[in-house]
């Protein structure tokens, strides 16, 4: 097979990115009058908005012509077929069967995954809706107040994101609290307003051997132990205020977890794009069972989307192949994630592993280097927030970074006002991003307040932007679990779409190793109070000195 940058349909998309009006945004709309109107498309609740990018008719056939050459489709079917598409980890790649609600079975190895999938939904729904009405209780008889989900990367950043994407449904249940770095400062700190009467810890680790999670479960069990002692027999406390996610069901065993508390996922679920497993356990834990299955029913509803609609109207593919075009075309390096929503804080942060985890590659699948930029740098933060700290550099940085908006036409919150302030906002910014600010409309405002010749000259280069900076807008009718489900699997898909079309593993991590394995090494040194000369000097150095201060 051709390599990707030799074939017809990525030197057609060169050749059509190097025309003088390929990043003309603000001509494409004057010579279109339907263009907001074509350029947009509805799907499980999300309503996206492409057309301030640069991207016009034929650009958009050519991609559609780079994504069925590269077979987009087939691997897309592939993944619905359980075939074991994560190739350097020889398994399947099936989150979409966490959430699947239709009839349809998924096979792996040809069993059905679908009632595994189902028998543990129903535990975690008994087991959630059981802490949350009391029947389940701590080893000195009262209800759980509190729960700490102890877990990091995919084990903490998708609920973490859903719970408080969702906070305003947080009612009726515990408080969940999320611990996620080694830095004690995040457990002590945690750990410190809370009762251990009262409190439920759930370790959610895949592997169950993450040094992070271990190390926080370790001291939570220690704080627990340390201050209910006297209530009951150690194994009994533990027992009673610990509960697990993990594939690694030995380990939780050993760790002191009763079985009974421990919800199992399998192999096939990559850590981030686990929250719909039994890693979700902390989200049905704060907002009931039922609005977990809406999150599901949500991010089902894209995934029938992203399989049966056509290319031309689907909208992961849609945002993967525009993802593309700035990338690989137009060169465009980062892509800012911007929820105009409080509740959305977390999410460009687990767009960041979602997609950098994911896409993060430099190596094809047939084991040769790329020789094209892959995962972009997924950055951003909610609005309005991000307005007063980088958009400054968005509206007229030397680098153009495509965007998403991201905002619901209502709020969950009792405050109107807020809302349309918040609104009006959001669609300002990417107005700004397209159409500028020319420097002749500048003159003509300082000319009106007096200020003229070469002062205005000056001023106006200062003011003026130079528009044309490309933007998606996703709206939703409101933040609540069905569409939050969408709009997570949405991602998923449109970031599955991009690894396809780079022929990447999207499915593996093997960059982050190293540095674990280092980090066992050092830690032995630091121990040991000096550096094995193993390290390159730098750290070898580093090692000594920080030794030295801790005076060992
Ligand atoms: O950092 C790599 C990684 O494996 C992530 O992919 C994963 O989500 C995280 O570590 C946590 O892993 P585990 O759930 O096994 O503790």
């Amino acid at each position: 097979m051709a390599r990707l940058t030799d074939r017809k349909t990525w030197k057609d998309l060169k050749a059509h990115a190097a025309l003088p009006q390929a990043r003309d945004i603000v001509n494409l709309f004057a010579s279109d009058p339907q263009r907001a109107e074509r350029y947009c498309l509805e799907a499980a609740g999300l309503f996206l908005d492409y057309s301030k990018n640069p991207v016009s008719d034929e650009t958009l056939q050519l991609l559609l012509a780079l994504a069925m050459d590269a077979g987009v489709s087939e691997q897309m079917q592939a993944m619905f077929d359980g075939r074991r598409i994560n190739i350097t980890e020889n398994r399947p790649v099936l989150h979409i069967a966490l959430r699947n609600q239709s009839e349809r079975p998924i096979h792996v190895d040809g069993r059905d995954v679908m009632p595994d999938v189902r028998a543990i939904l129903q535990r975690l729904g008994e087991f959630s809706e059981s802490v949350r009405n009391g029947k389940l209780r701590g080893a000195t008889g009262k209800a759980f107040t509190d729960a700490v989900n102890i877990g990091i990367g995919g084990s903490d950043l998708g609920p973490l994101t859903v719970c408080s994407a969702l906070r305003p449904l947080a009612h009726g249940g515990p408080r969940v609290h999320f611990v996620s770095n080694v830095d004690g400062a995040h457990l002590a700190a945690t750990l410190a307003d809370l009762d251990p009467e009262t409190t439920l810890f759930i370790v959610s680790s895949k592997t169950f051997t993450t040094q992070e999670t271990m190390t926080n479960a370790r001291s939570a069990r220690e704080w627990l132990l340390t201050n209910l002692s006297g209530a009951e027999s150690q194994n009994s406390v533990v027992g009673q205020h610990f509960a697990a996610a993990s594939t690694n069901l030995n380990e939780t065993a050993g760790f002191g977890i009763s079985p009974e508390r421990v919800f199992g996922f399998w192999d096939w679920v990559g850590g981030r794009y686990s929250l719909w497993s039994a890693i979700g356990l902390p989200i049905a834990l704060a907002v009931g069972f039922e609005q977990f299955e809406r999150l599901l029913a949500g991010a089902h509803a894209m995934d029938e989307h992203f399989l049966n609609a056509p290319p031309e109207s689907n909208m992961p593919l849609l945002l993967a192949l525009i993802g593309i075009w700035h990338a690989n075309f137009l060169d465009l390096p980062t892509h800012a994630v911007l929820p105009y929503a409080q509740d959305l804080s977390w999410f460009p942060m687990h767009l960041q592993q979602l997609d950098m985890e994911s896409n993060g590659k430099r190596i094809d699948r047939a084991g040769g280097t790329v020789e094209y930029t892959t995962g972009p740098i997924i950055w951003g933060a909610p609005g309005t927030n991000g307005q007063h700290a980088f958009f400054q550099h968005l509206h007229q940085g030397t680098q153009v970074t495509p965007c998403d908006f991201i905002v619901a036409a209502k709020s969950e919150w009792d405050m109107a006002e807020h809302h349309e302030i918040l609104l009006a906002n959001c669609i300002a910014q990417s107005e700004a991003l397209l159409r500028g600010r020319a420097k002749e409309e500048v003159l003509e405002e300082l000319h009106a307040r007096g200020i003229d010749g070469q002062e205005a000259q000056r001023l106006a280069a200062h003011r003026s932007f130079p528009g044309n900076r490309p933007s998606n807008t996703i709206l939703m009718e409101r933040l609540d679990a069905h569409s939050v489900g969408a709009l997570v699997a949405l991602y998923e898909h449109k970031v599955f779409a991009q690894g396809a079309i780079w022929n990447i593993n999207s499915f593996d991590q093997w960059g982050v190793e190293l540095g674990k394995g280092l980090a066992k090494e050092v830690l032995n040194d630091l121990r040991a109070g000096r550096a094995s000369p193993d390290h390159d000097q730098s750290t070898v150095a580093m090692i000594n000195r920080i030794c030295a201060i801790r005076g060992k």
